[in-house]
């Protein structure tokens, strides 16, 4: 086989580092782009990252594979450990299939078939890369042994096959979205990949730190309503049932590891929602931080647009949709639209926007699953309203006494009047408890 030709060599800034760039040219056609960051030295026990392009998950964050948070993982290991080399194989869009056949199976995924199938419909490969020339730009750049980031032992494979030794596989496990969830499933049992979002959190018992976990379980079984998402209720509450102290301070009620599977949850969210109380008190980011994961859309709910325009939540790190009302001032709206802030105008009810209308909106807009993160009036009103399908509530060791109530007033008089969970599981996460279950709205 003929050797990959250089066409370009330069410095490449990135968010993650600078590092030495240097372009090849396969005699197939494809172009390769090898990013070594530090030095390879004798070329040995090298951090190796081979990433098949993916325009869709790279470029645009597209939610239907884990491609942009693995790169974005990979990258940050490689400038971590100091070295590494990461070759990114444009020709290697959908497995190898191409952008427009990659973007044609999509269309059979949506009608029910898994990626596998979609690809045999199609008459595409189900893995159509060849590694050949990856491999050989690493060995001709002096790469000799690897410890290779990835879930797909097939790479590790072609790496031994065309003469770079693999002492480990180094698993690239990010948080899994909803979207994205049947996609690394079929990965992990049609072709053999590594569990690509980690191991599922059964009974709470959570991976050192640092390790990945599949938390999507929590959020238990997604459901389609037409008229609205799929909204799940999640908040920190301690042993009395306060979300907040006396003054409004709620920084931390729950410990890491249920703050990390927090996280796990807006990652594999489409959007999570808090309401201008929570947005002045708290200034809080809503991204995901704690897991490699995709933050989600955040979504304030804020009648008079009252939440300040420096606050946190508006900031560039992820979308934001602000629903208001009549009430507030066209100027203000200008302002927030100028700072890229998405500002839905919907209908008032008593409690702030009418909650019915406003979820109908972010389901208009393609929000199907809401992680609703507070705070109590937020929480009541999707309580009594009805509007909510489960709930997830962290319970710290901890008793504050007066402060904010999780929960306000539901009009129930009796304990028997009271929302019973059902298909309730528990975990324990550190010294903090998570009861997660649905509200049954039928049974009452
Ligand atoms: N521990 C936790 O997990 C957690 C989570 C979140 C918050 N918190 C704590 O909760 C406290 C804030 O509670 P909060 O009740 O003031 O905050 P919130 O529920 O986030 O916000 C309430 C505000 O949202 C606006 N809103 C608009 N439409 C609404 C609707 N349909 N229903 C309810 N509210 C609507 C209203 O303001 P406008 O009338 O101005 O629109 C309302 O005053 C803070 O101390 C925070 O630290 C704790």
């Amino acid at each position: 086989m003929a050797q990959p030709k250089q066409v370009a060599h330069l410095i490449l800034p990135t968010w993650a580092g600078e590092f030495d760039l240097r372009v090849f040219e396969g005699t197939s056609g494809d172009v390769y782009l090898l990013f070594v960051y530090g030095e390879i030295g004798d070329g040995q026990d090298l951090l190796v990252r081979l990433h098949s392009a993916c325009l869709t998950g790279d470029a645009f964050g597209s939610l239907r594979c884990d491609c942009g948070p693995q790169l974005h993982l990979a990258m940050r290991q490689i400038v971590a450990e100091g070295r590494g080399a990461l070759v990114y194989a444009a020709g290697h869009e959908g497995r190898g299939v191409g952008l427009v056949a990659k973007l044609q199976a999509y269309m059979l995924q949506d009608e029910g078939h898994d990626t596998v199938d979609a690809n045999r419909r199609l008459g595409l490969p189900i893995d159509g890369r060849d590694y050949r020339e990856a491999v050989h730009i690493l060995r001709a750049a002096g790469v000799r042994s690897s410890r290779v980031l990835t879930n797909n032992p097939a790479k590790a494979s072609a790496l031994e096959r065309e003469g770079v030794r693999v002492e480990r596989l180094v698993p690239l496990q990010t948080a899994l979205h909803l979207r994205n969830r049947r996609y690394a499933q079929t990965k992990q049992e049609r072709l053999g990949h590594r569990a690509p979002g980690g191991a599922p959190l059964i009974d709470g018992s959570l991976a050192g730190d640092g390790q990945a976990f599949d938390a999507t379980a929590l959020l238990g079984e997604v459901g389609s309503p037409v008229d609205r998402p799929y909204v799940v209720l999640k908040y920190a509450q301690t042993l009395d049932g306060r979300i907040a102290a006396r003054s409004g301070d709620s920084k931390w009620i729950s410990g890491t590891q249920e703050r990390r599977v927090s996280h796990a949850l807006r990652a594999a969210s489409d959007a999570v929602l808090v309401g201008a109380g929570t947005a002045v008190a708290d200034d809080p980011l809503l991204t995901v931080r704690m897991v490699p994961g995709a933050s989600p859309i955040r979504v304030v709910l804020d009648s008079t647009l009252r939440v300040p325009l420096d606050a946190q939540v508006f900031g560039p790190d992820a979308a934001t949709v602000i629903l208001t009302s009549e009430r507030s001032s066209p100027d203000r709206r200008t302002e927030l639209r100028l700072r890229g802030v998405k500002v839905e105008v919907v209908r008032e009810a008593p409690d702030g926007i009418d909650l019915a209308a406003g979820l109908a909106r972010l389901r208009s807009l393609g929000i199907r699953c809401l992680l609703v993160e507070g705070g109590s009036r937020v929480i009541t009103s999707a309580l009594r309203e009805q509007l909510a399908d489960r709930v997830v509530v962290a319970v710290a060791p901890l008793l504050l006494g007066k402060g904010t109530d999780a929960v306000g007033d539901l009009g129930a008089s009796l304990v028997r009047d009271g929302l019973r969970l059902v298909n309730r599981t528990v975990h324990q996460l550190g010294p903090d408890l998570v009861v997660a279950g649905d509200l049954d709205w039928a049974r009452g």
